[in-house]
């Protein structure tokens, strides 16, 4: 009589299948551990009625991304390995890779903010960049093993793979530029990218939402000078910018305008309806 295994429907990487055999019964070899460090074992999402499409948000922070799916339509559980006490929505802590290899299987789609300073340009004249451990790679092979859809989203300088998109916060009418690019399992639409024309970081409540606390870089105090608005942008400047008014300052130089993530889960709602024959 032949007993097999549970089937895994996803891998990091391939696993091999060895067989053994027990008095002429065939059984596949227990499954490879993962190699991860230990840590206290994540809890199973929070399983809500579902009235809406489930999405899991990857490297959430406080929840710039999460918002804006869940203005499109989605309902939203976050995961990050530090608690996101300003995170709107449920969260749970975590390491994002493993809890997808995990969990992933129970959402309708999923968002990842893998993090950025391996490839963000201020990383670039930092020796420390080598430091920062390079996510992206590891997340879509991960998600592309899954076979639910997804999105990965990162800084300029990120090594997304076409067809990936540019959004910019003028696209949407924010006051800031901060260009992202988004790669998805989908063909996801972008929008006409506006001139930057005469628009300046510190002219006309344009914000450069970056660093920690009141810090200005340099470069961007020079350019406030320039224009004459003398002060660094406040937390208020900051918020208004990006639409964004639940976060503490540090939060906000992390997140993603929720108009972003509204404008791509649109779109992925339409194509998880259509799947369903609900369009
Ligand atoms: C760029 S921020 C995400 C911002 C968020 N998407 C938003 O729009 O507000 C990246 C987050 O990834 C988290 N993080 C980094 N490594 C992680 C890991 N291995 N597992 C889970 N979270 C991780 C950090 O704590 C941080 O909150």
């Amino acid at each position: 009589m032949k007993s097999a295994a549970p089937e895994s429907k996803w891998t990091l990487r391939p696993i091999l299948r060895h067989t053994m055999t027990t008095e002429g019964a065939t059984f596949p070899a227990p499954l490879p551990a993962p190699i991860l460090p230990p840590r206290p074992r994540p809890k199973p999402p929070i399983l809500v009625e579902k009235t809406r499409p489930m999405l899991l948000d990857l490297f959430c922070g406080a929840g710039g991304a999460a918002m804006g799916y869940y203005r499109a339509g989605f309902e939203v559980q976050g995961v990050d390995k530090n608690e996101q006490r300003n995170y709107p929505f449920e969260s749970v802590r975590a390491d994002a890779l493993e809890y997808l290899v995990q969990f992933g299987g129970l959402f309708d789609a999923i968002h990842a903010s893998p993090p950025c300073q391996r490839y963000s340009k201020a990383g670039y004249i930092s020796r420390n960049r080598m430091k920062h451990p390079d996510l992206i790679g590891p997340v879509r092979d991960a998600l592309v093993s899954l076979g639910k859809p997804w999105i990965i989203e990162n800084v300029e300088g990120a090594p997304m793979q076409p067809p990936a998109i540019r959004l910019c916060g003028l696209m949407f009418g924010l006051k800031v530029f901060r260009h992202r690019w988004f790669e998805s399992s989908e063909l996801l639409f972008g929008m006409q990218h506006p001139m930057h024309g005469e628009r300046r970081i510190g002219k006309d409540g344009m914000c450069c939402v970056v660093g920690h606390g009141g810090g200005v870089s340099p470069r961007m105090r020079a350019q406030i000078a320039r224009h004459g608005k003398g002060n660094p942008p406040t937390k208020k400047a900051w918020e208004l910018a990006m639409d964004i008014d639940w976060m503490t300052r540090d939060e906000l130089a992390q997140a993603i305008p929720p108009a972003f993530t509204q404008h791509l889960g649109i779109q992925m709602l339409r194509i998880l309806n259509y799947r369903r024959g609900e369009s």
